[in-house]
């Protein structure tokens, strides 16, 4: 780890929307997919970096409810590598202690790809080290809509607050994100978390999603730790 990491204003939750993988593959005379699968390694290592630097809540942008839009080929790709590769490492996160969350509505994905996630997810249960928040079939507007509707089939004349509200998302149990990182140079947020990044500090970096690594890491969290936050308030003098 970087020495400029401040140990004591570690991020508590780090969002990782990982972009650039197609382009860092078509820079290399290769097809979209290549950059997929190294993608995923570079996922792999970012978790257990972050884990190694004391971030106890790891969300990463891995599917989003627009990206059923893409060829066929490709999608089969990533549901490969969350379904097969992802289940093959749950004996990874279990030796770094990590649990695996997912956030989305998993069920539109193939049965089996459903079955092998619940397993890892039921398989890293008991894990606290970190929690690694696999954002898969995800948009931040579905789960507002979702909470929605989850409020009015409960009871539709009780009142609601930014609190009770809250408790209905997809991941209530999360805290919010403290820093977002996108990669790949475009500074949008593409329906990630919208709800709860009403305070969450932002990184765009130019670097494409499979040139992460673990100094780029601390790079962001030096920024991250660097940033005044003040949450609406004015600062002490
Ligand atoms: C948001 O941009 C980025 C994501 C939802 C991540 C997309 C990444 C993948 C599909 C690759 C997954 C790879 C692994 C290793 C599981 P966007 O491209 O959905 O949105 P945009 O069109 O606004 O750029």
């Amino acid at each position: 780890m970087n020495k400029k990491v401040n140990r004591e204003k570690i991020p508590k939750h780090i969002a990782f929307i990982m972009d650039g993988n197609g382009r860092w593959a078509k820079k290399r005379g290769q097809i979209r997919t290549f950059g997929h699968r190294f993608g995923y390694k570079r996922m792999m290592m970012a978790i257990r970096h972050c884990a190694d630097i004391g971030i106890k809540v790891v969300s990463i942008y891995a599917f989003s409810t627009e990206n059923w839009n893409r060829p066929q080929e490709e999608l089969d790709v990533i549901f490969s590598l969350i379904r097969d590769n992802m289940h093959t490492d749950a004996e990874e996160f279990i030796k770094h202690d990590i649990k695996v969350v997912t956030m989305g509505d998993i069920t539109r994905f193939p049965q089996d790809m459903q079955d092998k996630l619940r397993d890892v997810v039921e398989r890293t249960k008991h894990n606290t080290r970190c929690t690694f928040n696999l954002c898969a079939n995800y948009g931040g507007r579905a789960d507002i809509i979702n909470a929605v509707n989850k409020i009015i089939a409960k009871n539709p004349s009780e009142p609601v607050t930014e609190q009770t509200f809250s408790g209905y998302l997809y991941n209530p149990d999360l805290p919010p994100p403290d820093l977002i990182v996108r990669t790949s140079g475009e500074q949008r947020i593409s329906n990630f978390m919208l709800w709860q990044m009403a305070y969450s500090e932002f990184l765009f970096i130019k670097t494409f999603w499979p040139d992460m690594n673990e100094k780029l890491i601390d790079k962001c969290v030096i920024a991250f730790q660097k940033r005044k936050r003040r949450f609406g308030k004015i600062e002490k003098e």
